[in-house]
C-alpha cells in the first residue's frame, strides 16, 4: 500500500466554498487527497508535513503561459534574439522555466503557443517524470492568419526563408486540417489568433485577423476531436466573433465592450485579462531593445484592458487567472493578484480565479483546483494571510505535486 501523508497547517482556503477553514489536516496517499479534516489530528502511523501557523491553498492553476520562452531572452537586441535562435534554444530554456514556475506555485498551468511542439515535448518530459515541472495542458502552434499575430515572420524581408512548424492556415478548409495537425501531433487544447496583438510585427493591436467563418470552422472542428479553444482576442469586434464562434475562453479580452460581456455571459465563455502584464512591458521592454511599435501598441490597450477588467468583475463574468507568462518573466505569475485585487475582485474571487474556476475551463475539476478527496495532492502554503493581501501569494513557501514535495521554506 502506498505510504500515507498528513499535511498539518492553521488554515486553508476552501476555493469551492470560499470560506476560510482552520486546523485543517489533509491526508494523501501516493499522488492524490484521500481525507481533509478540520480537528488537527493525525491518524496513527502516518507521517506529518507539520506547515505551522500557515494557510493552505490548492496548487495555483495559470490558464495562459508560454514556457518555451523569456523576456529576459532579449539583452538589448531584439533581432539578435529573433534570427540567431531556433526552437532548440527554447527546449534548452524551457525545463529552467517550467521549475521556476512550479516554484512559484502553479502547479498546473495551459501552454498557449509554442512552435515546433517544444510545448508538448515539455509536457511530455514532466509527465514521465524526466524533469520536474507543473502539470501542462499545450496547444502546440497556434492557429492564425497570414502575416498576422501568429506569423513570425511578418516585417521581413519576402527574401529570407524560415524554418520550423508553426500554425498559419489561412481558409475554412486548410484551417481544419491545420487543427487536426495540432491534436495529431498531442495537444490538449487549441489557440488561435482572432485579432492582431502586440507583440508582433502588424500595424493594428486589435483588428480581427479571421473571418467569421475561419473562427467558427476552428472550433467546430476542435470540439469534434474533444479539445476546447482558447483565442487571442484584444479588440471589440474579434472579441465578439470569437465569443459568436464557441471559444471557451478569450485571452486578453482587452477592447471588451458592453454587448461582448453581454454575450460571454450568454454562451458561458471565460474571459482571461493578462492584467500585469502592461506595468512590465512598459517598464522593461525599451530597455531591452523590443521595437518601439510594440511598445506604442502597447500603450492602446494597457490601461483600457485594466478597465474593462474591472468592468467584466462587476459584470460577474466567468473569469479564470491567465497571465502569458513569458511576455514577463516565469516564477512571477502570481504578481498578477494585486493588479486583479487592485482592480475589483476581492482576494478570494482572484484566488478563485487560479484554482476553482481555472480548473472548470481546462475541463479539470475533480482533479485540481480544490483541496478534497479524489484531487490530486497539489498544495501550497503561505505564511501570510491571502486573504488580507492576496499579494501574500507571491512568497509562497510550501510547494507539493502529487504527493512530492517540490519546496518546503515554511518558517516555524
Ligand atoms: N501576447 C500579447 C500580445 O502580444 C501580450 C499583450 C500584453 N499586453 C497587455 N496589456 N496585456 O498581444
Amino acid at each position: 500500500a502506498p505510504t500515507r501523508v498528513a499535511v498539518r497547517a492553521a488554515h486553508l482556503v476552501d476555493t469551492k466554498a470560499g470560506t476560510v477553514r482552520d486546523n485543517p489536516v489533509v491526508i494523501i496517499e501516493g499522488d492524490h487527497i484521500t481525507e481533509v479534516r478540520y480537528d488537527g489530528q493525525v491518524p496513527a502511523g502516518v507521517k506529518v508535513i507539520d506547515l505551522g501557523s500557515a494557510t493552505l491553498l490548492p496548487g495555483l492553476i495559470d490558464c495562459h503561459v508560454h514556457l518555451t520562452g523569456d523576456p529576459n531572452e532579449v539583452k538589448g537586441d531584439y533581432y539578435e534574439a529573433v534570427l540567431k535562435r531556433s526552437s532548440i534554444d527554447s527546449a534548452i530554456l524551457s525545463p529552467t522555466y517550467a521549475k521556476r514556475t512550479l516554484d512559484a506555485g502553479f502547479t498546473t498551468v495551459r501552454n498557449l503557443g509554442a512552435g515546433d511542439y517544444v510545448d508538448v515535448a515539455l509536457r511530455d518530459a514532466i509527465n514521465r517524470g524526466d524533469i520536474p515541472g507543473p502539470r501542462m495542458l499545450v496547444s502546440g502552434p497556434p492557429l492564425g492568419a497570414t502575416g498576422g499575430h501568429a506569423d513570425g515572420t511578418t516585417g521581413f524581408s519576402p527574401w529570407i526563408e524560415f524554418h520550423g512548424i508553426d500554425g498559419v492556415a489561412d481558409g475554412v478548409d486548410a484551417i481544419r486540417h491545420r487543427v487536426r495537425e495540432n491534436v495529431k501531433h498531442g495537444a490538449d487544447v487549441i489557440k488561435y489568433m482572432a485579432s492582431a496583438g502586440v507583440l508582433s510585427a502588424e500595424a493594428s493591436v486589435g483588428a480581427p485577423q479571421y473571418s467569421q467563418e475561419e473562427m467558427n470552422a476552428i472550433v467546430d472542428e476542435a470540439h469534434r476531436w474533444g479539445k476546447k479553444v482558447a483565442a487571442h482576442a484584444h479588440g471589440a469586434e474579434a472579441i465578439k466573433m470569437a465569443i459568436r464562434a464557441g471559444t471557451d475562453s478569450i485571452e486578453h479580452s482587452s477592447l471588451i465592450d458592453d454587448e461582448g460581456l453581454k454575450l460571454a455571459k450568454q454562451h458561458g465563455t471565460y474571459l482571461d485579462f493578462d492584467v500585469y502584464n502592461d506595468d512590465y512591458i512598459l517598464s522593461e521592454y525599451a530597455k531591452k531593445g523590443f521595437p518601439a511599435s510594440t511598445i506604442d501598441k502597447e500603450k492602446l490597450v494597457g490601461r483600457l484592458q485594466r478597465e474593462n477588467f474591472q468592468r467584466a468583475v462587476k459584470a460577474g463574468e466567468k473569469m479564470a487567472f491567465g497571465t502569458d507568462a513569458g511576455v514577463y518573466p516565469h516564477g512571477w505569475n502570481a504578481k498578477q493578484f494585486a493588479i486583479m485585487s487592485k482592480w475589483g475582485m476581492t482576494p478570494m474571487q482572484a484566488i478563485q480565479a487560479a484554482t476553482v474556476n481555472a480548473a472548470d475551463l481546462l475541463g479539470m475539476t475533480g482533479k485540481v483546483g480544490q483541496v478534497a478527496p479524489g484531487y490530486y495532492a497539489d498544495l501550497v502554503a503561505v505564511n501570510g494571510d491571502p486573504l488580507k493581501d492576496v499579494s501574500q501569494l507571491e512568497h509562497v513557501a510550501f510547494v507539493m505535486k502529487g504527493g512530492d514535495v517540490d519546496r518546503n521554506d515554511i518558517k516555524r
